[in-house]
């Protein structure tokens, strides 16, 4: 087995820290800047950016940091299937339109993922990662980035998952506990079944991708600081992807209200939901949630991506004025252990404190 030091060295990394790609506006230009100049990997969520915007996007994090960063994307989504009833969903939606002020929610229409257009201006981006989740990286995409000599992440929330992407050639899977903020990056089956009483947590999830696969792994969901870094090594994953934790850092570009809910929240007060974009995503409960993922009408929520178009002018509204009972409050479950700084700090203090505990536990 290659030592620790080895597979950080086979990625390219200069530490075993991750900050994890937050489509949506989490990772600025200024949050990934910081985090690479600070000594860790900073991630762009791209899957909400078209070309151009990525470009931009691209070029000033270049204009800020001269070290690797990452892009990610949503793998391409499949045909949708015929037109779902609207008429539930909108009626659930309207109430909030209503309280906002905001005009009656319009039936979203299906338009292209624009998957190709992201993944050309990705690939002349200047990026040094490529990651995934929602999927398996096209096999185009993966061969045409490793030709830039990029190094190809994928996510996976399975055993069955990680071997997929293995086979799909990917450089490391990034395993992905139920504890994680944000979107489920699962891919194979049903990730709602039971209403997601079945998921596995990082704890039992990174050790059993790790004997499954040969490629190293990448553990995320609910490592919040140096004890649960050190932690995920010791099940056998090289690196840490952390999201929560860099959201209420000074850089993140989330609205102050959903900066304020993770930092008062206790950690049983987070759900799966499909409420905000249709597909599973871990968050703060607040009242659109409750309101609108209702288990006698699951034809209330639309399928993604048709539920995130049409709550998106809702959300949008609810960031500008400050109103957390209609945000989506992504947030995985060690947020109680979220902090108010700049993310520099935070990055230096999560490898201190990694190696301290590592020092710890070895003598
Ligand atoms: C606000 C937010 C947005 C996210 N967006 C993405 C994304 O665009 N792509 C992705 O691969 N993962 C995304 N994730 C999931 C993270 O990659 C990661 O798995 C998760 O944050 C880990 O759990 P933690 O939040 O407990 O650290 C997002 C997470 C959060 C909190």
């Amino acid at each position: 087995m290659p030592s620790h030091m080895e597979s950080l060295k086979r990625l390219g990394l200069r530490s075993p820290v991750i900050q994890a790609p937050m489509a949506g506006g989490g990772d600025t230009a200024a949050l990934v800047a910081a985090v690479n100049e600070a000594g860790g990997l900073g991630f762009v969520g791209a899957a909400y950016l078209s070309d151009a915007q990525i470009s931009e996007r691209a070029l000033d994090i270049r204009n800020r940091t001269a070290l690797p960063f990452g892009i990610n994307l949503f793998a391409p989504t499949p045909a949708p299937g015929p037109a779902p009833m609207m008429s539930d969903a909108l009626a659930r939606v309207a109430p909030f339109h209503a309280e906002l002020g905001l005009a009656d929610p319009v039936a979203p229409s299906h338009v292209g993922d624009g998957f190709d257009r992201q993944f050309a201006a990705l690939l002349d981006s200047g990026a040094t990662y490529y990651s995934v989740t929602f999927g398996l990286p096209p096999a185009e995409s993966v061969s045409a980035a490793k030709a830039r000599g990029m190094r190809v992440l994928g996510t996976a929330t399975t055993v069955a998952e990680a071997v997929a992407l293995e086979q799909a050639g990917v450089d490391a899977v990034i395993a992905q506990g139920s504890e994680a903020g944000g979107h489920r990056g699962s891919f194979i089956g049903d990730p709602w079944k039971d209403r997601g009483a079945n998921l596995v947590g990082t704890m039992a999830l990174v050790p059993q991708v790790a004997d499954a696969v040969g490629i190293p792994v990448i553990a995320s969901g609910g490592i919040m600081d140096g004890r649960g870094i050190a932690a995920a090594l010791a099940l056998g994953a090289t690196a840490v992807q952390m999201g929560t934790v860099f959201l209420t850092s000074d850089e993140a570009g989330i609205p102050e209200a959903h900066k304020a809910a993770i930092l008062s929240a206790r950690e049983d007060q987070t759900r799966i939901t499909r409420a905000f974009s249709g597909r599973p995503a871990r968050g703060i409960v607040n009242r659109f949630m409750e309101t609108v993922e209702d288990p006698a009408a699951p034809d209330a929520v639309l399928p993604f991506p048709l539920q995130n178009t049409l709550t998106r002018p809702l959300r949008t509204a609810a960031g500008k004025a400050g109103r957390a009972e209609f945000l989506s409050l992504w947030a995985g479950q060690g947020l109680r252990l979220a902090q108010r700084r700049p993310a520099a700090e935070l990055v230096a203090e999560l490898l201190r404190r990694t190696e301290a505990v590592r020092r710890q536990l070895g003598g």
